[in-house]
């Protein structure tokens, strides 16, 4: 059975492999739609920039929609000197050509998920912003979400601070919503997607396509090595891929929202309750092949 997805993003050079890799798995995924949130780069880019990268895998037929401009309560903050100032610098993708689907990211999630209660799964690979204000507005959501898979957070140490990953730092209010909405969560945070990183090894396989998604993803990577390479977001879409090559255990994870250095901060404790199966452990060689396998099918 096909499984029916919708991602949600802020591409985002990570997020934009993610998007290629699902979209070369039509066998495995049936992308619904693509929603868009602030995050890497403000929402006007990565909105722009899930539609560039669907077109560039002839996916133009996806639609994309626009969700949250900024997180619910902290003051906006980006990534740009990761991705870029477009925010995936290094593509060489031209703008979009299809426009904006109508109506909001949160209205369609809401909706979608409602129709089809159990047979959805919510990728989320950017701040949670969105799927916080779903569960707000519908807290039955959490129920008919068959499984929100997310990138974030991380059972050691952050990435913009010592204690916080990016999207959970970014938007640690929209991450404790989900975590405490007894949602299906599988969560990959840092611990495991800094195992699964891009090297010159691997830019060369991926440099020696000849489609255009991989030779942007070549470009995009280009970049996006110098800042360690690691391919949190596809780690993500791989879950539903590839589960051999991760493993997850069952935990408790709880989000700092205390307004001290220590916000964003998950705190993740093994065998007490749980809340979320997280990531531990990758093959990150078998699924980097995997990924190489994908990519040559452009
Ligand atoms: O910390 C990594 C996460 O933050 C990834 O989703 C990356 O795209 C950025 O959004
Ligand atoms: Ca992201």
């Amino acid at each position: 059975m096909r499984r029916k997805i919708i991602i949600d993003c802020d591409p985002g050079i990570d997020d934009a492999v993610a998007l290629m890799l699902a979209c070369a798995s039509p066998e495995e995924l049936e992308i619904l739609a693509v929603t868009a949130v602030a995050g890497n780069v403000a929402l006007g880019h990565t909105a722009a920039n899930a539609r560039r990268v669907l077109e560039a895998c002839d996916r133009g037929d996806v639609p994309v929609y626009a969700g949250c401009p900024r997180p619910l309560l902290r003051p906006p903050v980006t990534a740009d000197r990761i991705h870029g100032e477009t925010g995936i610098d290094g593509s060489g993708l031209p703008p979009p050509t299809r426009p904006l689907a109508d109506g909001h990211a949160v209205d369609l999630l809401r909706d979608t998920v409602r129709n089809a209660p159990g047979e959805v799964t919510v990728v989320a690979v950017g701040p949670l912003t969105n799927l916080a204000a779903v569960l707000v507005q519908r807290p039955e959501f959490a129920a008919e979400a068959r499984e929100i898979v997310v990138m974030g957070g991380s059972a050691g140490p952050g990435n913009v601070t010592p204690h916080a990953e990016f999207n959970f730092h970014a938007d640690p209010h929209a991450a404790r919503i989900v975590f405490e909405s007894g949602a299906s969560l599988a969560m990959y945070g840092l611990n495991i997607t800094h195992q699964v990183r891009v090297d010159d090894q691997v830019l060369g396989r991926i440099a020696a396509l000849r489609s255009p998604p991989a030779r942007a993803a070549a470009g995009m990577l280009e970049r996006y090595r110098d800042s360690g390479g690691a391919l949190h977001d596809v780690l993500a879409v791989g879950h539903l891929l590839r589960p051999d090559c991760f493993g997850l255990e069952a935990a408790l994870v709880t989000i700092d929202t205390s307004e001290t250095g220590r916000i964003g901060r998950s705190i993740v404790e093994r065998g007490s309750g749980t809340n979320a199966r997280v990531g531990f452990d990758a093959a990150a060689g078998e699924f980097l092949d995997f990924l190489l396998e994908r990519l040559a099918r452009y």
